[in-house]
């Protein structure tokens, strides 16, 4: 009786699971690429993190970035702090929060080992300093306090991976026009790009970055993933973009397509950078990211890009 009874509370929980995943299901064109990206990444990360190139990195970072996309974010947005959700009501989008398809998927992380307080890479970190204001510094040197939320949240009028509105779909307003600018210019080349993960708090930061800590040990989740307060996803000032041809995923097969190369060449134009370029993993503290691309103006943003340099060198500061 005993085993009759287990075996069908397990079967409707597992009837459960199966239920929300799949209901969660998709959204027109973005569902293709938002569903798959999870299983691909998945799938993939094992076996990619042999890859050429960067070796586990580059593809732990895609398939990391998206899991924090996908499936953290609806934690998140389920076990949010009040202040997120009000401040997501409060916006424009808000309807479109409703339509959240459940869409993504179970995570992968484990939280085994507690990590409370992440201490900085180096040891030692620094506050960062708000007062720069859209040259913000957040790096494995500077951190930002962990309850930090940017003044003016908005969700730019871009296209997105996904549908609805998520923590995620955020930036600050001045990166977000210049995020609109530059897609509506990728639009007339031709060039289909795809906001995927913009505004993290402090708060998400820790559970991915904890999970990843569970998943690939510290040492190599550092050379993917902010630890929290460290990210520069928290200034709202930076956005992962990706393109179909990727699968929208946060890969650096990202650099070698027509949408990567156009993101490296014309981003400054509209005040973005490359934050994590090739070759600058020494300079950054952080493995290359096609895909992620931090907003500083205009001005410094060309100069910066001309010049070959890294935020950090263009301010004189460390990383
Ligand atoms: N992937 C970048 C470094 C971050 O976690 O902010
Ligand atoms: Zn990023």
């Amino acid at each position: 009786m005993k085993k009759v009874l287990t075996a069908s509370v397990l079967a409707l929980v597992l009837a459960g699971c199966q239920t929300d995943e799949k209901s969660s299901e998709p959204v027109e064109k973005d569902e293709k690429v938002s569903e798959q990206k999870p299983s691909e990444q998945e799938t993939k990360k094992p076996e990619e993190e042999k890859k050429p190139e960067t070796p586990a990195e580059e593809e732990k970072e895609e398939a990391k970035e998206e899991q924090e996309k996908t499936p953290p974010e609806k934690e998140k947005e389920e076990s949010t702090p009040e202040e997120e959700k009000t401040e997501k009501k409060t916006t424009e989008e808000q309807k479109q929060e409703e339509q959240k398809p459940s869409s993504q998927e179970p995570e992968p992380k484990k939280e085994e080992e507690p990590q409370t307080e992440t201490p900085d890479t180096k040891g030692q970190a620094e506050s960062a300093d708000l007062g720069k204001g859209l040259l913000v510094v957040a790096n494995k040197k500077y951190a930002l306090p962990i309850g930090y939320r940017p003044p003016d949240l908005t969700v730019p009028k871009v296209r997105f991976s996904y549908a609805g509105t998520l923590e995620q779909s955020y930036l600050r307003a001045s990166a977000a026009r210049g995020l609109e600018a530059m897609f509506n210019a990728a639009d007339k080349d031709g060039i289909e790009l795809f906001a995927v993960s913009g505004f993290r708090s402090g708060e998400r930061q820790k559970t991915l970055y904890d999970g990843y800590v569970a998943r690939d040990g510290q040492k190599a989740a550092d050379t993917y993933s902010a630890r929290p307060g460290h990210s520069e996803h928290q200034t709202g000032l930076a956005m992962d973009i990706s393109a179909r041809s990727v699968g929208n995923g946060l890969t650096q097969a990202l650099g070698n397509t027509k949408e990567g190369k156009w993101i490296a060449a014309n981003a400054p134009k509209y005040g973005f950078i490359l934050r994590y370029g090739p070759g600058m993993q020494a300079r950054t503290g952080y493995m290359y990211e096609p895909w992620h691309i931090r907003y500083v103006g205009v001005g410094p943003a060309q100069t910066i890009t001309n010049n070959g340099q890294t935020l950090e060198e263009y301010l004189k500061v460390g990383h």
